[in-house]
């Protein structure tokens, strides 16, 4: 299979946003509606999916407010069948580079506490870990901040 992907720019007025809301629904805990996603501030948010042999297969949602030189990644995501073959690595790169063209000087994010293959796919990719935040999540699990200077 061809490895090789592209960055494609997502909104929910592309025809290929029900993809990401597919894949948000299979690889999150706690997806969010059509209503949660619809009624993001699109002015402040970055959506980009990898595109491989015509499929949307991955997705990374940033927040970053025009003028500020931090972005939050808020959800980041490869399908399942397609994890460990340093697809996300390749994805992530790209993704890396156009946030730095939107002037991001650094990334912060949360994850759970236990989702360990996350943590070190972060930790693989050059976060550093903040703190844990207790309870941060609806159902109480505990957060885990980490940030990386782009
Ligand atoms: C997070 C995600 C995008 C990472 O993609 P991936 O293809 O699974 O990542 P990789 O398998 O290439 O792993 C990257 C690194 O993470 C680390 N890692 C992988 N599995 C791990 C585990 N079980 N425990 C600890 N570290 C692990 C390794 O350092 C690995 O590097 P290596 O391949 O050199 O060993 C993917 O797992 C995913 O979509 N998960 C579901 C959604 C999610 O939880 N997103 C994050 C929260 S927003």
């Amino acid at each position: 299979m061809n490895t090789t992907g592209k960055l494609i720019q997502l909104s929910p007025k592309h025809l290929d946003f029900h993809q990401i809301l597919d894949l948000d629904r299979e690889q999150f805990p706690r997806p969010w509606s059509s209503k949660d996603w619809i009624d993001l501030n699109w002015d402040h948010h970055l959506l980009y999916g990898w595109c491989l042999n015509g499929q949307t297969v991955g997705f990374a949602l940033f927040s970053l407010v025009t003028d500020d030189d931090v972005a939050h990644l808020l959800k980041i995501c490869l399908r399942s069948d397609l994890r460990g073959q340093g697809i996300s690595q390749q994805f992530w790169d790209v993704c890396l580079l156009k946030i730095r063209e939107r002037g991001a000087k650094s990334i912060y994010l949360e994850v759970e506490s236990h989702n360990h293959k996350a943590i070190g796919f972060y930790k693989k990719l050059n976060f550093e870990t903040l703190r844990v935040v207790k309870s941060y999540y609806s159902d109480g699990t505990d957060a885990i901040t980490m940030q990386i200077t782009t």
